[in-house]
């Protein structure tokens, strides 16, 4: 008699809860505080160089003075690429004092933006969205997850052993009819499968630039099936004007 009753409020309770998450949560990979390092410590002295100081000039110029801040992104990822791919602590430092801004809002900018690598990172950064168009487009960006840590024999958040290759998941970036996409350093491969996956990673080890975009045929983003507008040439101008107006 217990025993059914027991039943009942379990089967009852299970009826009424209902779940709101559906999925595991994921932590991130990266650790947002700073512990010195022998290559990361503020004691190390960095500046930019002489090319990399006019392109900085140029942009701060743009913006009218007391607002040097908005030049904050721009400059922090021309010291990025100057650092090799990543934001040392003495370039984050350089960069604030050149904009006269307290080095904790340049902190704070850094560690928001995934695309500021606060570790060094391999030559070619490979990132893989998995936002869900990414997950549902073509083969889906699991698979392609997949073909990526077999070839490059490591997990997403790892760089290979001769520093080549790091690989990472990233939300949407923005070419999501062309599912599945992943970026490596500044170009995007879109609709991938893995076979496509194996020959650009072979070609960038034997030292190629891969095709960037599409590798279905397609040019840029217009239906897979063939153009459904714009399937001729534009009229010059005053086409269909009313002659008798
Ligand atoms: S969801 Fe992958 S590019 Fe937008």
């Amino acid at each position: 008699m217990l025993s059914s009753a027991v039943k009942f409020a379990v089967s009852a309770t299970s009826r009424t809860i209902r779940c709101l998450h559906g999925s595991a949560a994921v932590c991130s990979d990266k650790l947002f505080v700073h512990r010195d390092t022998p290559e990361n410590n503020a004691s190390l002295t960095f500046e930019f160089s002489a090319e990399n100081k006019k392109r900085a000039d140029l942009i701060i110029g743009h913006y009218p003075k007391g607002h040097q801040a908005a030049a904050t992104i721009p400059l922090l990822d021309i010291a990025q690429r100057q650092s090799g791919g990543w934001l040392p602590i003495s370039a984050m430092n350089y960069v604030a004092d050149l904009l006269k801004m307290p080095r904790i809002r340049i902190y704070e900018v850094a560690t928001f933006y995934t695309m500021f690598n606060r570790e060094p990172v391999g030559k070619y950064r490979v990132q893989v969205c998995s936002t869900t168009p990414c997950v549902l487009g073509g083969c889906g960006c699991g698979v392609i997850i997949d073909a990526l840590k077999q070839k490059l024999g490591i997990n997403v958040g790892e760089t290979t052993k001769d520093k080549m290759f790091s690989l990472g998941e990233v939300e949407c970036l923005g070419a999501c009819v062309n599912a599945p996409v992943v970026s490596i350093n500044d170009s995007y491969y879109e609709d991938l499968t893995p076979k496509d996956i194996d020959v650009i990673i072979d070609e960038l080890k034997a030292g190629k630039v891969p095709k960037a975009g599409p590798r279905s045929g397609r040019f840029t983003a217009e239906p897979a099936s063939g153009l459904t507008t714009l399937t001729e040439p534009p009229k010059p101008a005053g086409f269909g004007v009313r002659k008798d107006l």
